[in-house]
């Protein structure tokens, strides 16, 4: 296997190819590099050689970026797609929000686009499967519950469509918050990076831009009531906003700081985010997986393993990461369950929402020698000084419970 990162890039403008090339010289022993000025050359190079990523200007005469990367996702879907776009270019973009995985601005420095591509290659990593790989990448959307997705749609449609009440409803929904931090943390939009809290990103995208978004680009798409059981699907939307909440909780009883506690809150709300990814791309794998678990005394990684072979965790991690949300929120949802192979020493997002799901599983915190999962989570907890937590984060599941009854 070629142990080079292959990355294509693509722009009309020779001078920029040119900058890009200077710019990414100090790459050349890590990154195979192609650099073509259409985007019919750069199907021709998908076709001949093997390529991770694709870096994609918007504008470009003939197939634009928006068409290329469809063409992209279509035919060569396990490669990862980020637009690559000047500001002006920001109607144009939109058309690529579906297609594309990440946005990023002109000029770029190199050190963020350096970085965003290694993560991207570095994911590829988590996922053996390439059927998995493939079927991941090619989502554009996350799919809402019925109901809010009724909700979005004639709030944005009504004469006075409240931004505040749009955010509300996003906050609300697992899919259509995932879409919208994917949207707001990239550097597109010109804003700062790392914003968690969905109304805030509502806010900042702006009206304009959200119904642009919802009626025009479709990002946001409906549940199908014949892939999963509902009340399976409505059950994973409750468990997921509990345990938002109560990671919250857990994090601003800890002390920590604002910025992180929001990402607590998040980490909570997508730490299944996975489930869903399966769901929706393997309806019919997804129902064994729930027939499994209702037949023999199974938890849900147990069952995933023995119909996927890999896990939610490691599902959700993947889209999440392409979709290039913050690494604390991808970390959380990527080791939720197996916390003692996270080498962190502090409270981070992962900490508050392992105590959350659990608690919210009916689990506790207590030693359980019979267990040994408990005695892993004792592992974790007692390595980031929080093996006393275990009576006062209890106290705080009961409030959270007491006031969603
Ligand atoms: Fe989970
Ligand atoms: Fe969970």
């Amino acid at each position: 296997m070629d142990p080079l990162r292959r990355i294509l890039f693509v722009d009309d403008e020779t001078k920029i190819l040119q900058g890009l090339k200077r710019m990414l010289w100090p790459m050349r022993k890590r990154w195979r590099m192609y650099f073509v000025n259409s985007g019919k050359q750069a199907l021709e190079i998908l076709d001949q050689h093997p390529v991770d990523v694709v870096v994609s200007d918007m504008r470009m005469p003939g197939m634009d970026g928006a068409q290329l990367l469809s063409e992209v996702q279509r035919r060569h879907p396990q490669v990862v797609r980020i637009v690559l776009s000047g500001h002006s270019d920001q109607d144009l973009t939109l058309k690529a929000v579906s297609p594309a995985h990440q946005y990023l601005s002109k000029p770029c420095e190199a050190k963020l686009l350096v970085s965003t591509i290694d993560r991207a290659c570095d994911l590829n990593d988590l996922l053996s499967r390439d059927n998995l790989k493939q079927a991941i990448s090619r989502m554009d959307s996350l799919p809402s519950l019925p109901t809010l997705y009724a909700d979005i749609m004639a709030e944005v449609q009504s004469p006075d469509t409240s931004i505040q009440q749009v955010g509300k409803i996003i906050a609300r929904d697992v899919g259509m918050t995932a879409k919208v931090l994917q949207l707001v943390n990239s550097s597109f939009f010109g804003l700062a990076r790392h914003i968690i809290d969905p109304v805030h990103a509502v806010n900042l995208l702006g009206l304009d831009t959200i119904k642009a978004l919802v009626l025009t680009v479709e990002v946001f798409s409906k549940f199908k009531s014949d892939a999963l059981p509902l009340a399976f699907v409505e059950g994973l939307w409750h468990h997921s906003l509990f345990c938002g909440e109560l990671a919250r909780r857990i994090a601003r009883q800890e002390g920590i700081a604002k910025p992180t506690v929001d990402d607590c809150y998040m980490a909570g709300l997508l730490h299944d985010v996975g489930k869903l990814v399966l769901g929706t791309n393997l309806p019919e794998d997804y129902r064994r997986v729930i027939d499994l678990m209702g037949q023999q005394p199974l938890c849900a990684i147990e069952a995933e393993m023995q119909i996927f072979g890999t896990t939610h965790a490691e599902v959700g991690a993947y889209l999440l990461g392409l979709w290039g949300l913050p690494e604390s929120i991808v970390e959380a949802v990527l080791y939720h369950h197996f916390p003692h192979h996270f080498a962190a020493n502090e409270f981070v997002p992962l900490s508050a929402v392992v105590a959350a799901d659990t608690l919210s599983n009916g689990g506790n915190l207590h030693p359980n020698p019979d267990d040994p999962a408990s005695e892993n989570l004792l592992t974790y907890f007692s390595r980031i000084g929080a093996a006393d937590k275990a009576a006062s984060w209890e106290q705080l599941h009961d409030q959270v419970k007491e006031e969603v009854s």
